[in-house]
């Protein structure tokens, strides 16, 4: 048996078992209102296609055991050229249902998008890249990657946020299923998109638009904290980097590399844009948007070598010594 047929048994026995996977990427879970009405759409067109299913298979069903052939029964059935009354009914009848499943549509479409931010939302700049996301927050002047935060709502006060979408490469799609739809990232073109998280929560998202070998290890994470911890948050990360004496030759190191071509470190004259910001790396989760714990371990390997973990991504391994890579490690640590 391939992996591809293990899958489904997979799935069933996760289910069966109540183990639930880490990482919720549930459209059926929504906390945000856009994911809600897609939810809700979603909802009611499988109960207009089933009710629509249930009544034609009903009556084939019932047309089958009713008027099957019987034994001893010879006679023709009669021949009946066609019913006016009835063509038009089964052409009318879907042509409404067509109809109201378009203004169904046209409703969500108008919930879901947003071509002017809402009033009091927090804007976000979002930028793909092959193969990580770029978190800009023009009023709050900084920047970060992969992992986004945004303040919770509460039922007083709602805290949309809004986000213009960018490449900066190729196609990307930003897809964060409990919070909203997908939106594509297109070079050259700004599109638009908002949510709101109600719930305090880490969520899971996916580029969902094939980009290029690490596609698939594009990861999102949206952490939505309470207002408080979020202002904490962006308070810290608009600082410049610390700068730790005792780590004084990672940092030389970093800066004598090309790695100060590709990345910014505010505060010091690292200031290349092509990767992520790496001013306040060491509060972040994970590493190479999502693919591994940020820990001093990983981040040691993944400098000694990102194909490791990410085959075909855009790092160079740049062959430093195993103690310059140690070095750098540390100093990378300590970028809180
Ligand atoms: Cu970016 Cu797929």
């Amino acid at each position: 048996m391939d992996v591809l047929h293990c899958i489904p048994a997979l799935a069933v026995a996760m289910i069966v078992l109540g183990a639930t996977p880490p990482e919720n990427l549930s459209v059926l879970e929504p906390t945000s209102a856009p994911a809600t009405s897609i939810r809700d759409f979603f909802w009611m067109v499988v109960a207009i296609v089933g009710g629509i299913l249930v009544v034609v298979g009903g009556a084939l069903v019932y047309c089958i055991v009713r008027f099957r052939a019987r034994e001893g029964d010879t006679a023709e059935p009669a021949q009946i050229y066609g019913s006016r009354p009835l063509e038009v009914a089964w052409t009318l009848a879907p042509a409404l249902v067509v109809f109201m499943l378009f203004l169904i549509v046209l409703r969500s479409v108008a919930e879901v998008r947003l071509n002017q931010p809402p009033p009091h939302a927090l804007e976000v700049k979002t930028i793909g890249h092959q193969f990580w996301w770029e978190f800009d927050y023009p009023e709050l002047g900084f920047r970060t990657a992969n992992e986004m935060h945004v303040p919770t709502s509460d039922p007083s006060t709602a805290r949309p946020i809004f986000l213009r979408l960018r490449s900066a490469d190729v196609i990307h799609s930003f897809w964060v299923p409990r919070l909203s739809g997908k939106t594509d990232l297109v070079p050259g073109r700004d599109n638009k998109m908002w949510f709101q998280a109600d719930h305090e929560d880490i969520y899971f998202g996916q580029c969902a638009e094939y980009c290029g070998a690490q596609h698939a290890n594009m990861m999102i994470r949206v952490i939505a904290e309470p207002l408080e911890r979020f202002e904490a948050w962006c308070a810290e990360q608009r600082q410049q980097a610390q700068d730790v004496p005792a780590v004084q030759a990672g940092r030389d190191i970093f800066l004598k590399n090309s790695c100060a071509n590709c990345h910014t470190i505010r505060g010091t004259p690292a200031a290349g844009t092509f990767g992520p910001d790496l001013t306040h790396l060491h509060s972040r989760q994970t590493l190479a948007a999502g693919v591994i714990a940020n820990n001093p371990e990983n981040l040691r390997r993944w400098i000694a070598n990102p194909e490791t973990f990410k085959p075909g991504c855009k790092m160079p391994a740049l062959r430093l010594s195993e103690e310059n890579i140690a070095r750098v490690a540390q100093y990378l640590d300590t970028l809180d």
